[in-house]
C-alpha cells in the first residue's frame, strides 16, 4: 500500500486558518492531522470544538483527530460529532483502553492508540485486534517543532514485526519531527502515515513539500 501523508495543522497560521485549510485540500494529503490538547496530559492547550467544526466545514479531507488528553471517553461521541474520521487516543490516559477503542469503532469511526515515546509497542500485543492505527509519537507530545527521537525507529521495527506475524490489518502512524529528510527511511522501515506540521506549514510552498513526502519510496 501506498503511503498517506497527514499534515498536522498545529503548524498552521491559526489567524488564516481558512487559508491553511485550502491548501491543504488543494494538495496530495491524504488526512489532516488535528491535535487536541487539555493542558493536563500534556503541559499545552491546543483548541477544541469550535474550531474543529469550522475546520470540518472547510475541509475536503478526512479528519485525523489525535487526543492528547486525559479521560477521552467522555468526548468520544461530541468528536464523532464534529467530524472525526479517524480518532486516535493515547494509550497512557486508558484505564479500559479495549472498551475505549470499541465504542470509537462503535460510533463509526477508525480507532488508534497513541504510544509515548516511553511507552513499549509490546504493550499492545492484545489490543491490536481491536484497533485499525498505532500513532508511534516520535517526539514527546504536546509541541510541535521537536527533534525526532531516533530510538523510534527500533519501535517502528518491532511493532512492523507484531503486526505482519499477526497479520492485522493496522496502520502505523508517525508524528513529531517528519519531515522530507527522514520520511524515506521511516516509510522503509514500515510506517504507513506520516504526521507533518512545521515541515509542511513552515516550508516555502507547503503543496510542494505535501507533495514530496507523498511521493517518497
Ligand atoms: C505533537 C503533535 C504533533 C505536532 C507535530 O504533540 O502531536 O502532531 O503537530 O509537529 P511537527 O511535525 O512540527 O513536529
Ligand atoms: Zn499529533
Amino acid at each position: 500500500m501506498d503511503h498517506l501523508v497527514s499534515p498536522s495543522l498545529l503548524a498552521a497560521d491559526f489567524g488564516n486558518l481558512g487559508k491553511s485549510i485550502k491548501l491543504v485540500n488543494e494538495s496530495k494529503a491524504d488526512w489532516l492531522h488535528l491535535d487536541i490538547m487539555d493542558g493536563v496530559f500534556v503541559p499545552n492547550i491546543s483548541f477544541g470544538f469550535p474550531v474543529m467544526e469550522y475546520v470540518r466545514k472547510l475541509s475536503e479531507k478526512p479528519l485525523d483527530v489525535h487526543l492528547m488528553i486525559i479521560d477521552p471517553d467522555r468526548y468520544i461521541t461530541r468528536f464523532r460529532d464534529a467530524g472525526a474520521a479517524i480518532l486516535t487516543v493515547q494509550y497512557e490516559a486508558c484505564t479500559h483502553l479495549q472498551r475505549t477503542v470499541t465504542e470509537i469503532r462503535n460510533l463509526g469511526m477508525k480507532a488508534g492508540v497513541a504510544v509515548n515515546p516511553h511507552t513499549p509497542v509490546s504493550l499492545l500485543k492484545n489490543t491490536l485486534p481491536f484497533i485499525d492505527m498505532v500513532l508511534i509519537m516520535t517526539v514527546n507530545p504536546g509541541f510541535g517543532g521537536q527533534k525526532f527521537i531516533l530510538e523510534s525507529y527500533n519501535k517502528i521495527t518491532e511493532l512492523r514485526d507484531m503486526i505482519d506475524r499477526g497479520a492485522y490489518n493496522v496502520l502505523i502512524e508517525v508524528d513529531g519531527g517528519i519531515d522530507t529528510g527522514n520520511a524515506e527511511a521511516l516509510i522503509r522501515s514500515g510506517v504507513n502515515v506520516l504526521v507533518a506540521g512545521n515541515s509542511v506549514f513552515g516550508s516555502e510552498d507547503p503543496v510542494l513539500t505535501i507533495k514530496r513526502l507523498k511521493t517518497l519510496h
